[in-house]
């Protein structure tokens, strides 16, 4: 019986399995730990600074500030631009709520624009027909790990004088013409919640930008906007990344690149096995862009049932994410086009996301994708 239950218990193919992840850092992982503590620095130290330095240098930045979520990194973003009250911000109604939960806290409206249905990613011809009077900037959201179509985004936001700021959480090391996700709008913000692809032991966020002056108020923004020390000039956050886990990230970014490029791996392997299956739409890859696969989204028809099915074979799945954001109370002030946001209904309708984790074994792919073929096709 025991050993029955353990057979099953080794069939279970978890969605992340961050221990696997983290087992062979342990040691630098615990030697960080101690250096932090015995530094006594623990807010705004040394390896702030450095991740700082790391991070604005692979995504090809000038300038790099931490900050306490990737949620405060889009709301900061949005506020050390002076978006506020009286401005419309357009985004995708098919993200996290954070994306336009920040705008709201920066005082704007939200707006939402429908998404290209093979990318997921907001469509630029519906951003131009959302544009209003009050557009002051467009948040593109690279969902999944892709990037949005940034270089049209950009062309527009040039046209129409909007900002361009990236929602980059699930996209660290992407890149687009071969350009780092992040680094292609004025702004891009960046989460280290622990299942992203570079993911601390905690909360944490980051914003990227060239430009110098959004950078230095960042630095104000989140420390209650005092530039300098108990001279406070505007209202801020105390939205900090701390020193513990910007030494964990420093010792995990090293290795983002390879973990990035297995997950890409997997993805080429589901693709393979999945080819030409009727009734799955394996995901597309825009021209041009390297995705890093923080999500592996495939859409089905009867996504409950071939849900239940997966579950029951030990395969543990995501739905990211099941109602779109202009259905949802908070956001029922935001503007929703004339035409209304059909590609995103009929996406939370169907996307299914398996497991793509570094962690994960080429036996365990070819497990997820048997599995979801026979449920399928039943
Ligand atoms: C697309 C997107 N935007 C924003 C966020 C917010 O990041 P955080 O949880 O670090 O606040 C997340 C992740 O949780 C996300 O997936």
């Amino acid at each position: 019986m025991e050993a029955n239950a353990k057979k099953a218990e080794n069939r279970q193919i978890p969605f992340l399995d961050l221990d696997a992840l983290h087992e062979p850092l342990s040691e630098e992982l615990e030697a960080a730990y101690r250096d932090v503590v015995s530094s006594g620095s623990f807010i705004l130290g040394a390896n702030v600074a450095a991740l700082e330095e790391e991070i604005a240098a692979y995504c090809g930045t000038g300038h790099a500030v931490g900050v306490a979520s990737g949620t405060d990194a889009i709301h900061l973003a949005l506020r050390a631009y002076g978006v506020g009250p009286g401005d419309d911000v357009i985004t995708s109604p098919f993200t996290f709520c954070a994306t336009a939960d920040s705008i709201m806290l920066a005082g704007a409206r939200p707006l939402f624009a429908d998404i290209d249905p093979h990318t997921f990613n907001i469509d630029p011809g519906a951003v131009e027909s959302a544009l209003t009077g009050r557009t002051r900037a467009v948040i593109a959201v690279n969902l999944y790990g892709q990037a949005a179509d940034l270089q049209r985004l950009r062309a527009l936001a040039d046209r129409h004088d909007f900002l361009l700021i990236e929602d980059n959480a699930q996209a660290l090391g992407a890149t687009l013409g071969g350009k780092r996700t992040g680094s292609l709008g004025d702004a891009g913000a960046i989460s280290f919640f622990p299942s992203k692809n570079l993911g601390c032991f905690g909360d944490g966020g980051m914003v990227i930008t060239d430009d110098e002056a959004a950078a230095a108020r960042l630095r104000s923004l989140r420390v209650h906007g005092a530039a300098r020390k108990y001279y406070s000039e505007e209202l801020g956050l105390n939205s900090r990344l701390d020193e513990l886990q910007a030494a964990f990230l420093r010792v995990k970014l090293p290795h983002l690149d390879s973990w990035n490029l297995k997950r890409r791996e997997n993805a080429c392997l589901y693709d393979s096995l999945l080819a030409g299956h009727e009734g799955i739409v394996t995901p597309a890859v825009s021209d041009g862009s390297e995705h890093v696969y923080h999500q592996y989204t495939v859409r089905v028809r009867e996504r409950e049932r071939v849900r239940e099915e997966l579950a029951a074979a030990g395969v543990a799945t995501a739905v990211y994410y099941p109602v779109p954001l202009h259905r949802q109370p908070l956001f029922d002030s935001a503007l929703v086009p004339d035409a209304g946001l059909s590609e995103a209904e009929k996406a939370t309708g169907e996307v299914l996301s398996l497991p793509i984790g570094p962690e994960l074994s080429e036996t365990q792919v070819e497990r997820v994708a048997a599995s979801l073929i026979e449920a399928v096709s039943r």
